[in-house]
């Protein structure tokens, strides 16, 4: 038997328990795997919660990004084998908080040796973000690009992409976060009311582009600092972007490549800054949902 952690009724974290079941077996185009790391992100809580609905039958597997080792392979794979070292998304809701799990083959890559299970157990979701957002919009060198929530799983990947392609970048996040911001190159501007005041303080002209990480009321209050809001694009609150004249995040079929390329050139580091055993994964979901993560956080089975 293999564990994994479940969602058995839609709400509170009561809701969430760790069971036994069968390893699953790969089918056609899916790859099973050893789970060594799984990546935590706000959409676990979210859908436990049914922001994302509550038809799916329960129980439901929790984690949405992972990393192992492969154990077996289904039927029309190419390009991995048992043994091989790998990153990827659950497949068929077969959930990453678990022992062992399937992948889909598709939206999986061979892990670098140079990356850490557990760092690349963040790049199928955070990564693959932080890479979409920073190019979707026309984010060149030497434009201004203004992150809200920089501090964040994503919002840290974010602020070295945009680095790395060479931006002038401002993070916006609360005041615990100003070493972490600006050990990235970024300006740092401490979240709450009067953010877009400081912000015009370093940027009298304005920004050119605004990756939103939290949305609602400190979106619309930073969209005005946007002179063209072709340039706002958000992860956390797409109807909101929307409104402004802006984006939700657009997934584009080469990230996950992508993003592990930068991290195993060193260039973005995903920046893990904890790990929980399976057995917490209640404590390692609460972490995240308690809104103010300094980093990506990981269950290790
Ligand atoms: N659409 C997608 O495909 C996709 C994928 C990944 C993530 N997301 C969404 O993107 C958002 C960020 O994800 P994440 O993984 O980076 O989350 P995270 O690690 O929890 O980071 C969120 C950050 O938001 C900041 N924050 C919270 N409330 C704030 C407020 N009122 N004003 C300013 N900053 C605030 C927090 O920083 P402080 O402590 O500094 O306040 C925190 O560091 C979430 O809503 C998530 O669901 C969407």
């Amino acid at each position: 038997m293999s564990k994994v952690l479940v969602v058995t009724t839609y709400g509170g974290p009561e809701g969430q328990r760790l069971i036994d079941r069968e390893a699953p077996s790969p089918g056609p185009g899916e790859i099973a795997i050893e789970v060594r790391a799984a990546g935590v992100n706000p959409a676990d809580w979210k859908r436990r919660q049914g922001a994302f609905g509550t038809s799916a039958a329960l129980p439901v597997a929790m984690g949405l990004e992972a990393s192992g080792v492969v154990t077996s392979v289904g039927e029309g794979v190419e390009g991995f084998a048992a043994g091989d070292e790998v990153l990827g998304s659950p497949a068929r809701g077969l959930g990453a908080f678990a022992e062992h799990t399937v992948l889909a083959a598709g939206r999986s890559l061979a892990k670098p040796a140079e990356i850490s299970f557990a760092a690349a157990a963040t790049l199928p979701v955070a990564g693959t973000t932080a890479w979409d957002l920073t190019h979707q919009v026309d984010a060149e060198a030497g434009r201004t690009l203004l992150v809200l929530g920089a501090g964040g799983g994503v919002g840290r990947m974010v602020l070295q992409i945009a680095a790395a392609r060479g931006l002038s970048v401002i993070g916006v996040a609360s005041a615990s976060k100003r070493g972490a911001i600006e050990a990235a190159g970024a300006a740092f501007v401490v979240s709450g009311d009067g953010a877009a005041d400081r912000v015009r303080d370093h940027v009298p002209q304005g920004v050119d582009v605004l990756v939103d990480l939290v949305g609602g009321s400190a979106l619309r209050a930073l969209a005005p600092l946007v002179a063209d809001p072709s340039g706002i694009v958000s992860a956390a609150d797409a109807s909101t972007a929307v409104e402004l004249g802006g984006a939700g995040r657009r997934r584009s079929a080469g990230a996950l490549g992508a993003i592990t390329g930068l991290v195993r050139r060193g260039l973005v580091d995903p920046h893990v800054v904890a790990a929980y055993p399976l057995r917490d994964a209640g404590a390692a979901i609460a972490a995240v949902e308690a809104g103010h993560s300094g980093g990506k956080i990981v269950i290790l089975p």
